[in-house]
């Protein structure tokens, strides 16, 4: 046979189209009789993505795909791999970058088992895909194993579809909107209050499978829609390492990347590994990790992220809601704050009378209260009635405190309300003599303010911020730091500004 190119394979899906393409290259490919430099089965899935393109089937958003790139599916396999079971499922398989990264590592022997075993399965509601999957394994591994691979086409929150006992589960799931519930689902709370296609595949396996590992948005560990599958996670235990997706991204690490080059829209992600270690429950969490895409192999190392781990165990309860993203360094400093706070920040701000106080609600490496109105897009005011606590608030949304808070809470696109309204409050425990250091402090920043205005361009508009120096915010942090009886140094706080993981003190200077 001819060698094939590009062209052929583009001419081949306009007069036969991507279904019997594929199958013609795969059964050809599985008896030798293909020859094609590249079509090399390392590229399929890449390939099969050009396929799709070029029929305009999908846009990458409407139908949740995120692939994963090879560097993280070799993180997730290694995750993967000490998990004790017998059977090994790739839900969402599509062309099997997850799978075939797992066979990998675990060695041909091993795979060869696992698979004429019977204990290989795999789950997609794209037929091409699935089979792309299932073939490129027989390819790798023997055709004698074709029919020995449990390819499950179908709709994976179907009732019918249930998860063979004994197993370990590895997956990507659709990231979309739920926009009708399957009329054959287990309806269950999170399927209802998320609406989430993510969050239900998570449920299920999490119900259905011993162990998983199972990349996602990260948004169940925070958002209020997610607390019930929250409350479901309460009855197992595992680990979250959760991503930013600014500077660095995960899902820009692909060699070809054509669906994930758009570095700003791209996911904020987590990494939810399920293990059921007896006698605990709850799991245990990353911070919220910012990394520059230089850093990222140095980062997406399995021990490098185990050992940012927080050792605590997590449960939700209807107090406490949401899942923290903390610093192991910082841990201590988070309970001490929590615990000595006596009030929140809503019992203090309103939104009618008093002194202004207008936050940006973007907020990428620190938070900014200002007096003057800041001329942009985008800001909430807040109103305190009394001087001297509006004085505390003034700073406490320029210190790190209110920066940190939405960072081990949230860290999304923009800081809610919510999230400001929750910030834990201790001006009660300031001594007179801080409560006028700290009135000091921020009377000499409101009459600085236009001083160190700073502009963005953001949607071809002018966007006005302040950038105080540094020094305010670290002589903010020393006091709050002493009022709450803690002995660090305020460089320990350098960490969370920075956006580098590694240097603690780089270029915080981005609005
Ligand atoms: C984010 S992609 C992941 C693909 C691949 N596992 C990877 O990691 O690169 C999600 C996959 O889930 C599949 N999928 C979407 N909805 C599904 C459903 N209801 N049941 C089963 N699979 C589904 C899609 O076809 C797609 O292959």
């Amino acid at each position: 046979m001819a060698k094939y190119l590009i062209e052929d394979y583009i001419n081949d899906i306009d007069k036969k189209g991507l279904k019997k393409t594929w199958h013609s290259i795969l059964s050809k490919t599985l008896e030798k009789e293909f020859e094609s430099d590249l079509f090399e089965i390392d590229n399929y899935g890449e390939l099969y993505e050009i396929g799709l393109e070029h029929e305009n089937k999908i846009n990458k958003k409407e139908m949740g795909k995120y692939y994963t790139p090879k560097d993280v599916a070799l993180l997730m396999s290694e995750w993967l791999e000490p998990l004790d079971a017998e059977n090994v499922c790739d839900v969402g398989c599509g062309a099997g970058n997850l799978i075939l990264a797992y066979l990998e590592l675990i060695g041909k022997e091993k795979a060869y088992n696992l698979i004429s075993n019977g204990n290989l399965y795999l789950y997609d509601v794209d037929e091409i895909a699935l089979g792309i999957c299932k073939y490129t394994i027989a390819i790798k591994y023997g055709k004698e194993l074709l029919n020995k691979i449990n390819a499950k086409h179908c709709d994976f929150l179907s009732k019918k579809v249930k998860l063979p006992k004994n197993s370990k589960v590895i997956s990507n799931p659709p990231y979309y909107k739920i926009l009708n519930i399957g009329e054959d689902w287990d309806v269950t709370k999170v399927v209802i209050d998320s609406k989430e296609l993510y969050s239900s595949f998570i449920e299920k396996i999490i119900k259905q499978s011993n162990k998983s590992v199972i990349i996602t948005p990260y948004s169940f560990i925070g958002s209020g829609k997610f607390y019930s599958l929250r409350q479901v996670m309460n009855n197992y235990n595992g680990f979250v390492v959760s991503f930013d997706n600014v500077p660095g991204n995960i899902f820009n690490g692909r060699k070809h990347g054509i669906f994930n080059s758009n570095k700003g829209n791209s996911v904020r992600s987590a990494i939810t590994v399920v293990e059921n270690k007896d006698g605990v429950n709850g799991f245990r969490f990353s911070p919220l990790i910012r990394f520059k895409t230089d850093e990222r192999a140095k980062m997406l190392k399995k021990k490098y992220l185990e050992s940012i781990i927080n050792d605590r165990y997590q449960l939700i309860d209807s107090k406490k809601k949401a899942y923290y993203k903390c610093h192991n360094e910082l841990i201590n400093v988070l309970d001490q704050w929590e615990n000595v706070s006596d009030q929140k920040m809503g019992n203090i701000i309103g939104t009618k009378d008093g002194y202004e106080i207008f936050v940006p609600t973007t907020c990428r490496y620190f938070t900014v209260g200002s007096k003057r109105e800041l001329n942009r897009d985008g800001k909430r005011v807040v109103h305190v009635e009394d001087k001297e606590k509006y004085n505390y608030v003034y700073c406490m949304l320029n210190s790190t405190f209110a920066y940190w808070y939405w960072r081990l809470y949230d860290g999304g696109i923009n800081c809610p309300l919510t999230i400001i309204n929750s910030i834990p409050i201790f001006f009660n425990k300031l001594t007179n003599e801080q409560k006028k250091e700290i009135n000091k402090i921020a009377e000499e920043m409101q009459n600085n303010e236009t001083k160190y205005l700073t502009y963005k361009m953001n949607a071809g508009k002018k966007q006005e911020n302040i950038k105080f120096p540094i020094e305010y915010r670290n002589n903010i942090n020393k006091i709050f730091l002493e009022a709450l009886g803690i002995k660090s140094d305020v460089n320990i706080f350098n960490r969370v500004h920075s956006s580098s993981l590694f240097v603690e003190s780089e270029d915080d200077n981005d609005e």
